[in-house]
């Protein structure tokens, strides 16, 4: 039987199968996961307790870069690997700078998709959907992007926290390079990635062991491995930065982890 919960957020089913977007929620200290989720997410962190700065930072990360974009002009926004959209999404951070800023959020987990499905609701300018952003025309061809965005003009497009879900098998810069092509001239890519730089690697391996028991790939990639897969996407001038070094503000911690950047 599937194991539900019944707390406020009222998740769509249930699960006896944690997910990465679930335990990532509960990580990051969201309410939007399963009992499963929690039990995952409490033992990888009694492995890796470093993994809670990061899911924050990314977090943050997340929230600075989206309305960085917003504040530069960019209104549309396609959010690949979404997760749980939790509250304030990036939907809410962007239009509280322009309010009639557009964003679409794609996932493969069908439970997170439910979810960002109920939070946009029937607003026009919101939409969300399942696909694996490794097929690229199937993302950028779905009926909601073409309804919800303009492919002709630029876009942001986000990969928080995702490329690190991918195989080199996967051929993730292949993927980027596919995705710059098919976009519009000026679009911006805001992209963050686990680093092992700063933990210790017995740590590192054991936590993607875990994770890996449950089907789920994590792949810590270095600063030069992240520059590398970025490929024709060109870092703007913050470079590439630990995501609490990245345009910090005053809520920004001190460590991370993990790489953030923005591109052109
Ligand atoms: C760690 S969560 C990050 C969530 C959010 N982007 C953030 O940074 O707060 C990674 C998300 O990527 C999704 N994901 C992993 N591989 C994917 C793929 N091939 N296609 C689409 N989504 C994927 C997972 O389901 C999960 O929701």
């Amino acid at each position: 039987m599937a194991i539900t919960d019944s707390g406020p957020d009222q998740l769509p089913g249930g699960s006896d199968l944690p997910s990465l977007a679930r335990v990532y929620d509960y990580v990051a200290g969201g309410t939007l996961n399963f009992p499963i989720d929690r039990t995952v997410g409490q033992h990888i962190l009694s492995l890796v307790p470093a993994y809670r700065d990061f899911a924050k930072e990314n977090r943050k990360f997340l929230h600075r870069a989206a309305a960085f974009l917003a504040d530069s002009g960019t209104d549309q926004f396609l959010d690949v690997g979404a997760g749980m959209v939790a509250d304030p999404g990036v939907h809410t951070i962007v239009r509280r700078i322009n309010p009639n800023a557009r964003v679409v959020y794609v996932d493969h987990d069908p439970i997170a998709v439910e979810h960002n499905r109920r939070v946009c609701g029937a607003d026009e300018r919101l939409g969300a959907f399942h696909a694996d952003l490794r097929d690229v025309d199937g993302v950028l061809g779905h009926p909601i992007v073409r309804d919800r965005l303009d492919l002709d003009r630029p876009i942001g497009l986000i990969m928080a926290a995702v490329l690190h879900c991918l195989l080199e098998e996967d051929k993730p810069g292949r993927l980027l390079i596919d995705y710059r092509q098919a976009l519009a001239p000026g679009s911006r890519l805001v992209a963050s990635h686990v680093s092992p730089d700063a933990l210790p690697v017995d740590q590192l391996a054991e936590a993607a062991a875990t994770y890996a028991r449950s089907g789920i790939t994590v792949i810590a990639r270095d600063h030069a491995d992240f520059a590398a897969l970025l490929g024709p996407w060109q870092p703007d001038d913050e470079g590439i930065r630990s995501l609490h070094q990245w345009r910090p503000d005053q809520n920004c911690g001190e460590a991370s982890y993990a790489n953030g950047v923005l591109a052109h």
